[in-house]
Parts: C-alpha cells; structure tokens; sequence
C-alpha cells in the first residue's frame, strides 16, 4: 500500500516461502511465467526486472520478492509489501501502440484474479487501483523503456495485498484492505499469482483485437459517472468523471460544461 518509507515494518504473519518452482507449477501459460526469478527479499522488483531486462530476459520473465523493502507506487509514493504479500514486476515486450492498453490488462486481470480465486467483487478506480468496496487492494506500475519509436521492453509491477494488516498502519487503515480481511481466506497467494498470470497471459495475447480490452477495462471502473478532483501534475479538475477513451485519459466535465482529458494523475471523490 502507499505509505511514507520511515513506516514500513515487517508483518508477523507466518507464511509459507514460495519458490520459483512452486508457482510454476501448474502455471497454464506458454510465455509470462516460463521464467520465473524469486527473491525472498528485494528493495523492489521493478529495479531487478530492469536489470534482467537490460541482460536481454525472455519475453514474460517474472520477478517476484517474499518481500518489498523499498517498493514504489506511482507518483513517486512508496509501496508497502512485508512478506505475505504479492510483489512482482513482469518483462513484456509490446508493440508501441498497445502501451497504452498495458494499464487496462493489467488491472483487468488482478480484479479477475481476485475475483476468481478470493470470490469477492472487485473494481478499478481510474487509472488502475484496484478496489474492493472501495478501498485499495492492488496497484500496478508500469514502466517503459522506449527507444525512438520501438519499446524496448516494458516493465509491469503489481502488488496485491493478500495478507498485509492494514489496520497495523494508521496511515492506509482507513483507505485500505487486504484479501485475508476481505474474504476471510487464509494464504491465497500462489493461487492468485497463477490466476493472475494466465489471466493476463490471455489479455496479452488479444492485444491486437484492442477493443473488447478497452471495453472490459471501462465496465470495470468505479470512477465513471462521481464526482472526482484530479491531480495531474500541477493542475487540478474537478468535475463529473464521464468517460475514459480508449488511449486510457479519462475525460471530466466540469462546472462550465466544459471537458478536460486527465492522460495521467490520481482521483479522488469530491464530496458536495
Ligand atoms: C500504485 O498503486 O501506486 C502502484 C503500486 C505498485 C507496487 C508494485 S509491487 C511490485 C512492483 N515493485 C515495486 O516497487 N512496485 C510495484
């Protein structure tokens, strides 16, 4: 979750150690997951996909930690994941022009894996925070190495919160939760991990039918149609959220009538 740095702890909750090969195993995909690399502990895994990236790793490669010691989130905030939680970054090689849709398949595919393996409703807040009853379970950073107009490769982190006590952090126990809090179920991360990985194996794969992507990323938002502040940089809109278009940019209505498009930046609800 995002906190300040100076508060990351570690979490007591014992759990048991994956290894590369336990999520390999049974992993129905053909290419994300083939390779995987497990750190029991990393300052963040985006950093050390970067570097398998820059040695020339396979398409689909995985680089999970137990734990995050200095995970990131967008924005320049901090991510927390002590150990018992999902902290991962995936090495993809995209086509430039589905950059954009990278967003939509990688949140599409956490809320379907949660969904699926924790059975408990989830949703997207713009651009890709993943919800459940609207507080924050899941976020996705990507980052991209483009070289003129080719990707040289394209780095996707997810953290899920599976079993992290949000209600230890004074700074998220209001805006946050975890799998364990929400469903009741104990350890679900292997399962998620593989259910997220051949769910979004699949996305991948329909890049090129482009559409149907956007679509179901769309359905999936629970900012469309509130009342939501949107920071992007050093502007602030507020308004009606009452589209996204399909490069992903949300598009607000505000007070005059008037429509903005937010490509990049963080929501909140606006109470009035
Ligand atoms: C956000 O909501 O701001 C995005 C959070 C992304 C966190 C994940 S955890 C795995 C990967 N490693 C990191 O340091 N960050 C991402």
């Amino acid at each position: 979750m995002v906190i300040s740095l100076k508060r990351h702890r570690g979490s007591n909750i014992p759990v048991k150690e994956l290894t590369a090969e336990t999520i390999k195993r049974g992993l129905k995909t053909r290419c994300i997951g083939r390779e995987v690399i497990y750190y029991t502990s990393l300052p963040s895994t985006m950093d050390a996909a970067r570097d398998e990236a820059l040695k020339g790793a396979k398409e689909g490669t995985v680089i999970i930690a137990g734990e995050q010691t200095g995970g990131r989130g967008r924005l320049q905030r901090a991510w927390l994941a002590p150990k018992g939680n999902v902290a991962l970054s995936i090495i993809l090689h995209p086509d430039i022009k589905s950059l954009p849709c990278l967003i939509m398949i990688a949140s599409l595919s956490v809320v379907r894996s949660i969904e699926s393996i924790a059975s408990v409703k989830a949703g997207i807040k713009w651009p890709n925070d993943v919800l459940i009853g609207g507080k924050k379970t899941g976020g996705i950073l990507i980052e991209n190495e483009v070289v003129g107009n080719k990707v040289a490769f394209s780095i996707v982190g997810i953290g899920i919160n599976i079993n992290l006590k949000v209600d230890d952090y004074n700074e998220i126990a209001e805006t946050a939760t975890s799998l364990k809090k929400e469903s009741g179920k104990d350890d679900l991360r292997i399962n998620i991990i593989r259910s997220l990985l051949e769910e979004l194996e699949r996305l991948y794969l329909s890049l090129p039918e482009g559409k149907p992507i956007y679509e179901a990323w769309r359905d999936r938002l629970v900012t469309l149609g509130k009342n939501v502040k949107a920071q992007s940089g050093s502007q602030v809109i507020e308004g009606i959220a009452e589209a996204v278009d399909e490069s992903g940019a949300l598009v607000i209505r505000g007070e005059d009538g008037r429509l903005t498009r937010v490509v990049a930046g963080d929501v909140t609800l606006r109470k009035k």
